[in-house]
């Protein structure tokens, strides 16, 4: 076969080369990566790629890397350096969890609990590089938003990126679930979220190379059997931060709404169903505290 030389062919290869990988999730849009990968080799907007186009040979050769790099598993922001999330431009860096475009439904929903509410308050627990704390506080710039996450590294991601973008309402706490969250707020949270690890440990060796070798395992699992042992106590210990009508939102694969409901309700908090979007790979628990408290059972006095 000959050597490709326009973009068009370029991006068929890398298309096919991406396709054939078994490192990588097999959602992907395989297309649009190699397109994506095509114009920041050449230094251009996507919208600018013509198929016509005849890149030099320097420019190739990089590209081709960049595809055989990406086929061998590294995460595509990696690549690039930066992920769009919900319209913010997030430089990221090996070394904590790659934000997932599905948390932007987590985004969404938090949004639209917040409407009408003029100085809410919000904590996003198990923050990681705060894709989802700082895009809430970038669309509700009134709110107060406290990003939590036990590794100090990636909330160091997240507040560089809170710099450059200019965004001042959120807070960092490097913390054990959310016992820095100042003892003050108990009680008065709006909206709590979490894209918390729920990978059952038994699982683990089933997900591709893309995340087991290029994002830390704790990011991923807490190693549990059922993977859900950060999901109960996000919940337990969550229910009583939040205000009498403030929100749960937990963000996880759907197989695990079921359970997951369940614990919503143990927690007394009121099951308001399950958010999701499109493509469907993500999905949203909602639980609501009552708005007014219910006090303790019979049984508990
Ligand atoms: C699935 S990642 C999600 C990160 C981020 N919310 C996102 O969507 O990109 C889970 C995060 O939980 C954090 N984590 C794990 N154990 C924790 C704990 N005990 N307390 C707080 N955070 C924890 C990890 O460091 C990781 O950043």
């Amino acid at each position: 076969m000959s050597e490709p030389v326009t973009a068009q062919d370029l991006i068929d290869l890398g298309e096919r080369v991406l396709q054939d990988s078994t490192h990588l999730f097999d959602d992907h849009d395989n297309r649009l990566e190699a397109e994506q990968l095509l114009a920041f080799s050449l230094d251009i907007d996507h919208d600018d790629l013509d198929a016509d186009l005849e890149p030099p040979r320097r420019t190739r050769e990089r590209y081709l890397s960049l595809i055989a790099r990406r086929a061998g598993g590294e995460p595509f922001p990696f690549l690039t350096g930066s992920i769009e999330f919900y319209g913010l431009d997030l430089k990221v860096k090996p070394g904590a969890f790659v934000p997932r475009p599905s948390s932007e439904l987590t985004v969404a929903r938090a949004v639209k609990r917040l409407k009408g509410r003029r100085k809410p308050l919000v904590v996003d627990v198990c923050a990681g590089a705060a894709p989802i704390a700082l895009a809430i506080a970038d669309e509700v710039p009134g709110a107060e938003v406290w990003a939590l996450d036990i590794d100090e590294e990636a909330l160091r991601q997240g507040r560089g990126n809170a710099r450059r973008l200019g965004i001042r309402n959120m807070h960092t706490r490097a913390t054990d679930m959310y016992e820095g969250l100042p003892a003050d707020l108990e009680g008065k949270i709006d909206v709590i979220t979490g894209h918390v690890p729920y990978v059952p440990q038994g699982e683990l060796e089933d997900m591709p190379t893309e995340v087991r070798d290029h994002e830390p395992i704790y990011t991923l699992t807490d190693e549990s059997e059922d993977g859900l042992t950060l999901m109960r106590r996000a919940i337990v210990e969550g229910a009583p931060l939040l205000r009498p009508g403030g929100w749960m939102l937990m963000e996880m694969s759907d197989d695990l709404a079921k359970k997951v409901r369940k614990l919503y309700r143990k927690a007394d908090l009121e099951d308001h169903g399950v958010a999701s979007d499109d493509d469907g790979l993500s999905i949203v628990v909602e639980g609501r505290k009552p708005k007014e408290s219910r006090g303790p059972t019979k049984a508990a006095r």
